[in-house]
């Protein structure tokens, strides 16, 4: 059998209550290759904030499924991604965040290209003063554009180019978002978490189940675990509090919200009446990945310094608690206690095992579209 199946046996055997995906699927590197050959790659993949590249000439570079990629805002001003790759000896051409002017110049010999991927130069290829040699087609030498989209202020890109269009593809989360002003979405500021040590899974699980909230949120929201549900939607995946009335003190969250996913990276939350919070979750290994935070008002209204410095605060705190326990999450996979995976509320985890499945149905199809 193939190895990724048998490795998922226990998660599909019938049980009362389901289990949750076995720990190789948290650790493995043959399963995390499993999800960059399929997860990562047919799928819209969240890479990064369009507010990061403001200006013709940013450039940002993302890793994503083990396939180095830069986004860049063209002269025309729209974003463009490509494989982050020189294609004369394919060294990395961005190594970080920078503003490259009118053309990405490879460091190592020099070949430039504009900003919609043309290969522009190529000094001295065909000799010296020689720019041009036999048979090379600079036309044939340009970067390897990725299908890419820019939703409101987040890029994502679709490696293989086989998903459907993206308004296709998200409608689920759409329909949850209806009545949103996007014209008024306003970025206030954007939290950097850096690296967490554990499997983009666990953030993302953690996000969608509300069972946790009361208990590692104590300090910091005030939403009473009876008032939450969970919404499984396609690919939209998450959980949802209806509060009667605001009842967070201050410094603490304490407002009917909506946690939504796109699978499989992408996080919202919706904080009635007027901010939302998107995570960008890279998944960097089988036990490691990176997220930032950006944090917006979405009905034209200002804050004061103070009450951005604030609401920064709160959720600089939020993440840190769910950081500890998904770190922990991960530490106990390396126990073959948790070889099953452990098992899954029916109230409040429906939506985890949910999740789960989209994964495991996407790794058992690996290479197959
Ligand atoms: S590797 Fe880029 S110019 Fe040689
Ligand atoms: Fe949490």
């Amino acid at each position: 059998m193939n190895p990724i199946h048998s490795l998922l046996e226990s998660f599909y055997e019938e049980t009362t209550p389901k289990r949750g995906l076995p720990a190789a699927a948290y650790k493995d590197t043959e399963f995390w290759r499993a999800e960059c050959a399929s997860v990562f790659t047919r799928n819209w993949i969240c890479v990064g904030f369009a507010h990061e590249l403001q200006s013709t000439g940013d450039a940002v570079p993302v890793t994503v499924a083990e396939h180095p990629l830069l986004l860049v805002r063209n002269t025309a001003g729209e974003i463009r991604a490509f494989h982050n790759i020189c294609r004369h000896r394919c060294l990395t051409l961005v190594d970080a965040p920078k503003n490259v002017g009118k053309l990405i110049r490879c460091p190592y010999h020099a070949w430039a290209y504009d900003l919609d991927g043309q290969l522009r130069a190529a000094p001295h290829f065909g000799g010296a003063n020689a720019h041009q040699a036999d048979g090379f087609d600079r036309k044939k030498n340009s970067l390897v554009p990725v299908r890419s989209h820019v939703w409101n202020d987040w890029i994502f890109v679709n490696l293989d180019g086989t998903a459907p269009d993206f308004d296709e593809y998200s409608a689920a989360i759409q329909s949850h978002l209806e009545g949103m002003n996007w014209d008024k979405l306003n970025c206030i500021g954007t939290l950097d978490f850096g690296e967490i040590a554990c499997n983009w899974k666990f953030i993302m699980e953690n996000f969608i189940e509300p069972y946790h909230v009361q208990f590692v949120h104590a300090s910091t929201t005030d939403q009473p675990l009876e008032d939450h549900y969970t919404i499984i939607d396609g690919n939209c995946m998450g959980s949802a509090v209806d509060l009667e009335e605001e009842i967070g003190t201050s410094g603490s969250l304490g407002v009917s919200s909506r946690y939504l996913t796109l699978y499989p990276n992408f996080i919202l939350g919706r904080y009635f009446p007027d901010q939302l919070g998107v995570y960008l979750n890279i998944p960097t290994g089988p036990g490691t990945m990176t997220q930032k935070r950006a944090l917006y008002t979405t009905e034209g209204q200002t804050l004061t310094q103070d009450e951005v410095e604030g609401l920064k605060k709160l959720w600089w705190d939020v993440h840190k608690e769910d950081h500890e326990m998904t770190e922990r999450l991960q530490l106990g996979r390396a126990s073959s206690i948790s070889d099953e995976g452990g098992v899954l509320s029916p109230a409040w985890e429906d939506s985890v095992r949910a999740f789960q499945e989209m994964v495991a149905r996407d790794v058992t199809t690996a290479g197959q579209n």
